[in-house]
């Protein structure tokens, strides 16, 4: 949580850091500033400009400051230490040292009852300006900004990344981290520090990405990194493969709309390397684990948090359906924490679409350590997750901007088809054909995804009455009560209602109390091999006068005369079901939040990368 940006070179670093932060808004928002060097070139001083609220409010600010310097840094914030306010707000300065900070410095306390015994004067709440204190103190000791960084470092623990700058020396960003992210831009006589390569790549498509207990020393257009001891280290420079204009809303009116009308192509891209079109086979070729490997494999755990836990979810159904081999499914947070026993020959598949969740990268390190293998289904590449598997698949779904995971989620569940058709294959339970009937399948997703994309206005239309109820349950069976669950969770976040998802057999073991006129249940309940018992559960809802929207295959009747509202899907397999039936229930999710005026993108209290547990 919390976007960083600094910037050293010849551009504006205010147009620099501000349009970085503008893509790391999703990070956080509840405050934001930016440090810039400002004043006489002999004499120059870092000028803050703060503001609580989005950056909006930062720029408005902005917007008649000019800086003379070349150096800065920004930030934009999601609270843990002090309340969300400007005084809390990034960067905080101390002695002419500025940082900005994402994380948590957890013996922060320890820290201030020596800095207060000493008679410093904290200003905010937050663990951050803690660590300001501590490198003022050392660079007046060293004179130089990062022996001071090296020096303050053991005092340290907890997760953090961290950039900081000294007025002193106006060539000099200093950026180190344990934890969140930090990657390094390296462009034409410039340098770009931030959280995400979003915030880089309409400068420069070359980034370093800095390693726990790593230090990048940026002095001029030069940059240096070293390890956490002070030794001179080698990194390798990446190209990053997206361009500036797959970041901005394309005519949208939010990124969440714009990224549930890519899915069709997040669908295509994710399966593309994996599919060998002329055998009609599913080929993963740099999947970092081998066959033997695979077959090896007798129990999959898939840990995961949030939507991409229910895509876990939904792929459980899918390997244990095709191959026989069992799988567990386990919320991260919860995960590393449980201390689960992983026999020999498991393999822990995580699935994380920024490749940052705190808890789930706990899980990967906790899956290792225990001897299993450990497979990363991923969206940003080089991410900590996606380094730290010993295999890895890429959802391949370009940036995902809206908070709310939309693209990601569905590619993930393309993978999961890959994977089951692969496990199956390999334990002998899917032949030629039948792998070939699926890979056919898979191909033609997109195309029916467009179809139900068209549909739009009608799920617009269904949007609007959602308003009206007191709670929504969504209910499905099988692979469709994880799209049960996943449609109650965007309600939740994206329309601030009361909404559960429900396994709809559950219903009668309590949540049937819950229904009456104002109680509206929506039922996943494709054409599969559940539908006759779906079908069975709606009608017990419906005799006790809820209200049903069901989303269902074609031109059902008989779910129709049932249902008030009926949402078509188009024929498919039951393994593909979910990725049509996520379009519906995110598109409801959009329009009611869109017409009750919330901030789609980012609804409060959230932040798209969760760095902290
Ligand atoms: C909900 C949502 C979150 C994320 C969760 C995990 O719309 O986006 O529930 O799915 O925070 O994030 P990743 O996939 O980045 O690990």
């Amino acid at each position: 949580m919390c976007g960083i940006v600094g910037y050293l070179g010849a551009k504006d670093p205010k147009e620099v850091i501000v349009g970085g932060l503008k893509r790391l808004e999703y990070r956080g928002y509840d405050s934001a500033g930016v440090a810039i060097l400002d004043g006489p070139k002999s004499d120059l001083k870092i000028k803050v400009v703060r503001a609580s609220g989005k950056l909006s409010e930062l720029s408005k600010k902005l917007e008649t400051e000019k800086f003379s310097g070349h150096l800065g840094i920004g930030h934009t914030r999601w609270a843990t230490h002090g309340v969300p306010s400007e005084r809390n707000a990034h960067p905080h300065t101390v002695g002419g040292v500025s940082l900005v900070h994402n994380g948590i410095i957890e013996n922060y306390q320890e820290i201030k009852a020596e800095l207060v015994r000493a008679g410093a004067e904290i200003k905010s709440d937050t663990d951050s300006e803690l660590v300001a204190h501590l490198l003022a103190a050392k660079v007046k000791e060293t004179g130089d900004l990062f022996k001071a960084v090296e020096l303050i470092l053991p005092r340290l623990t907890g997760a953090y990344a961290i950039l900081a700058m000294w007025e002193k020396q106006p060539e000099v960003m200093v950026a180190f981290k344990n934890g969140p992210p930090l990657v390094v831009g390296v462009g034409e006589k410039e340098m770009i520090v931030a959280s995400d390569v979003q915030a880089i790549i309409s400068h420069t498509n070359k980034v370093v990405y800095l390693d726990d207990h790593e230090i990048a020393l940026v002095k001029g257009s030069e940059l240096q990194m070293f390890s956490a001891s002070g030794h001179p280290i080698k990194k390798e420079v990446t190209t990053i493969n997206w361009s500036a204009d797959q970041v901005e809303k394309a005519g949208f009116k939010h990124f969440m709309l714009k990224e549930i009308f890519e899915q069709p192509r997040a669908v295509a891209n994710a399966i593309a390397p994996h599919i060998d079109l002329e055998k009609k086979t599913v080929e993963f070729k740099d999947l970092g684990l081998t066959s033997d490997q695979l077959k090896s494999i007798e129990r999959v755990f898939i840990v995961a948090c949030g939507t991409s836990f229910y895509a876990g979810m939904a792929g459980r159904y899918m390997i244990e359906e095709l191959s026989r081999v069992a799988v567990e499914c386990d919320i991260a947070s919860e995960f590393r924490y449980r201390n689960p026993v992983i026999p020999k020959n498991s393999l822990v598949i995580t699935v994380s679409q920024s490749g940052e969740t705190a808890d789930t990268l706990a899980a990967i390190r906790l899956a290792k350590k225990s001897g299993a293998l450990t497979l990363s289904i991923c969206n940003v590449r080089a991410s900590s997750i996606d380094r730290e598997a010993h295999g890895r698949l890429y959802m391949n779904s370009g940036p995902e901007i809206g908070v709310a995971s939309t693209k990601a989620f569905v590619s993930t569940l393309a993978i999961f088809n890959l994977l089951a058709i692969k496990f199956g294959q390999i334990h002998g339970f899917v032949g030629a054909d039948v792998q070939a009937t699926a890979v056919d399948a898979l191909l033609g997703l997109p195309a029916q995804m467009e179809t139900v994309l068209s549909y739009d206005k009608f799920f617009a239309e269904s949007a609007i009455k959602l308003k009206a109820y007191r709670g929504i349950l969504f209910m499905g069976r099988g692979i469709n009560y994880p799209i049960a669950l996943e449609g109650a969770l965007k309600l939740k976040e994206l329309a601030y209602m009361h909404a559960e998802g429900y396994a709809a057999g559950e219903m009668k073991h309590g949540p049937l109390a819950l229904i009456d006129e104002r109680m509206l249940i929506l039922m996943v309940c494709p054409s599969d091999q559940n539908y006759e018992k779906t079908l069975s559960n709606l009608e017990e809802a419906r005799a006790r006068g809820g209200k049903i929207v069901s989303i269902g295959t074609g031109d059902n009747h008989e779910l129709k005369t049932v249902s008030d509202d009926y949402l078509a899907l188009p024929k498919a397999s039951w393994m593909l079901n979910p990725i049509l039936a996520a379009i519906p229930v995110q598109l409801l999710a959009y329009h009611v939040a869109d017409a009750m005026g919330h901030d789609v993108d980012q609804p409060r209290n959230l932040a798209k990368s969760v760095t902290v547990e």
